[in-house]
């Protein structure tokens, strides 16, 4: 059935590359499609991305500079993590004013022009939201610890302590005590990451009403939406109930603990409603930081009504941790069944590069090619991580003097912390890959030299063009955009197959998560193409194998397919 592919990989390779991808903005009438759906999104962490003034730490500016490179891409939307004032001591994740800019990023003049620059280019700016905590330099909170009776004092969760310790047995996610004591009013203050990151007192309706206002005044700012930090973590049981005690220890070597009063409260709920109210009226977008442990809980996250968070993340799908084509095909299955608009991401600031997590240690670009062209075909909004498109690799620190990460202070050696993941942008083989001129906050890993944005436009083999063809297919295709998601020959090992279709237009993925060649026989009769015609769009190897057999396609080790069917 294959014998009519037609070996013209190169000649689809130089047309892709050549085509504009056309942004979601002027794709969502015809389909009646929301953006955000057909919307490519793209995390980036500031300190991390290109450095305008040359201190050495990213900067908004240093975005603006970049757009182009983002719009060639075929970005939609940018998702920036916190730039706001905070005292960095979870880079970002303390937010000490919610409606300002930190200096060290520069000017709301500079994040107005970022966002009007981004507008020309079709590119839409989604901030992050630290909802559950602040600093403990925000106004709120110095208040708050200043007396008993202050304004603040019930924006924060204060406590008594119990037989001369914590309240509970609660354990922060950061591997220190999840109660502070505070000497000046001898209460304990309770905060689920760092000390410095007190958790708001969400059941105060103040607290409420001024979180929703921050949306707001972004919105109107020309704010497309907010990524939700950390959203399991908005409620606590009042009673502070303990937790019970589970299997094995944590990675501090704390005894393990089933969060169950602490995290994923029904009320959260409420908040995410109240929060999408708004949204709604800025036809904006809320993206959530959901660890679910199953698709129930996923699906939870969506709201009954659909009148939550439009994209949680799928983050399961992002920690399968090999390259495994019956997992990948179980979690595919499980969101896509779930109801709501998929969100698949692969890497992000707090977790291992996906070159890294996937790599072989010999085939790691074709690799990073395969992954990219799974999660960049499937139905519903893949988020790409800076540098993912380049095969960037984490460059973790080797001596515990080297690390800035908190995690990684209190963890060392076991939590190395999450710098390796966070190191800046490889723009090209210059010093410091061109990210900055001054030695960067975190070192760059030697493999900047190859894997960089100046030497991978120049090949066009490269990952780097593998993303730009992907991404100029995906908003061409509308089965790509629009179709549905069907699984083809669903006990193969080594093979993810699958068939994405809309009305006339199908599209079949091949990707063989195997290191050794695997000839694949498809049968597309039950869905409706007796005898198709397949058009190779992208190949990530050099020729597509002809086939052996007339119904055979082989792929080689970690090779990716793409075909568009005609009938
Ligand atoms: C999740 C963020 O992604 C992470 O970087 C941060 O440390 C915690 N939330 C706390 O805000
Ligand atoms: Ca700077």
């Amino acid at each position: 059935m294959l014998e009519k592919i037609a070996i013209i990989t190169m000649m689809i390779f130089c047309s892709s590359l050549a085509a504009s991808p056309s942004n979601a903005q002027q794709q969502t009438d015809a389909h009646a499609r929301q953006w955000w759906q057909n919307a490519v999104f793209y995390e980036i962490y500031p300190r991390s991305f290109a450095d305008s003034n040359n201190d050495g730490i990213g900067d908004l500016n240093g975005i603006t500079s970049k757009l182009d490179y983002l719009h060639e891409l075929g970005v939609d939307a940018i998702w920036i993590t916190p730039c706001f004032p905070s005292p960095q001591v979870d880079f970002g994740y303390d937010v000490s004013d919610y409606e300002a800019i930190d200096p060290m990023y520069g000017t709301m003049q500079d994040f107005d022009r970022l966002v009007s620059e981004a507008k020309k280019r079709n590119i839409r700016v989604i901030l992050d939201f630290v909802v559950n905590h602040t600093s403990d330099q925000h106004k709120w909170f110095l208040d708050s610890r200043s007396s008993k009776t202050s304004k603040y004092r019930d924006w924060y969760i204060w406590r008594d302590g119990k037989n001369g310790g914590p309240p509970n047995n609660w354990q922060s996610e950061f591997g220190v005590p999840a109660w502070t004591f505070d000497k000046k009013t001898g209460q304990y203050y309770y905060n689920y990451f760092y000390p410095q990151q007190p958790d708001l007192n969400w059941r105060n309706p103040a607290v409420k009403d001024a979180m929703l206002d921050v949306t707001r005044f972004w919105y109107k700012r020309g704010v497309a939406g907010f990524r939700l930090d950390a959203v399991d973590t908005l409620f606590e049981d009042p009673n502070l109930t303990d937790n019970p005690p589970s299997p094995g220890k944590d990675k501090f070597g704390r005894p393990n603990f089933a969060r169950i009063y602490n995290t994923k409260l029904p009320e959260v709920h409420g908040a995410l409603q109240d929060l999408r109210k708004i949204a709604d009226q800025y036809d904006a977008v809320l993206i959530g930081e959901t660890w679910t442990k199953d698709i129930t809980e996923l699906k939870n996250y969506y709201g009954e009504n659909s009148n939550e968070l439009q994209m949680p993340m799928d983050l399961m799908f992002g920690t399968v941790n090999k390259l495994s084509a019956p997992e990948f095909r179980r979690q595919i299955a499980a969101v896509d069944t779930a109801g709501g608009w998929p969100v698949f991401v692969i890497s992000n600031h707090d977790m291992v590069r996906s070159y890294n997590r996937y790599g072989d240690g010999v085939h790691n670009d074709e690799i990073a090619k395969l992954m990219a062209s799974l999660y960049l075909t499937l139905r519903g909004s893949p988020i790409m991580y800076y540098g993912e498109e380049l095969g960037m690799q984490n460059n973790d620190p080797k001596r515990k003097e080297d690390v800035k990460d908190p995690q990684g202070i209190t963890g060392w050696p076991g939590e190395i912390g999450r710098d390796g993941e966070r190191t800046p942008m490889q723009w090209s083989d210059a010093k410091n890959a061109g990210f900055s001129t001054t030695k960067p906050w975190l070192p760059v890993p030697p493999s900047y030299n190859t894997h960089n944005v100046a030497a991978e436009s120049k090949d066009p083999n490269s990952i780097l063009s593998v993303y730009r063809q992907l991404l100029a297919i995906r908003h061409n295709e509308p089965a790509l955009l629009n179709g549905s998601y069907t699984a083809l020959n669903d006990d193969d090992p080594n093979v993810l197959s699958y068939l994405r279709k809309d009305k006339n237009e199908a599209i079949v993925v091949l990707l063989n998560m195997s290191n050794s060649p695997q000839k694949i026989k498809l049968n597309l009769a039950p869905q409706g193409f007796a005898s198709p015609k397949l058009t190779v769009l992208l190949s990530t190897f050099q020729q597509p194998t002809s086939a052996a057999a007339a119904d055979t396609v082989e792929l080689p080790p970690f090779g990716a397919l793409i075909t568009k069917i005609t009938k």
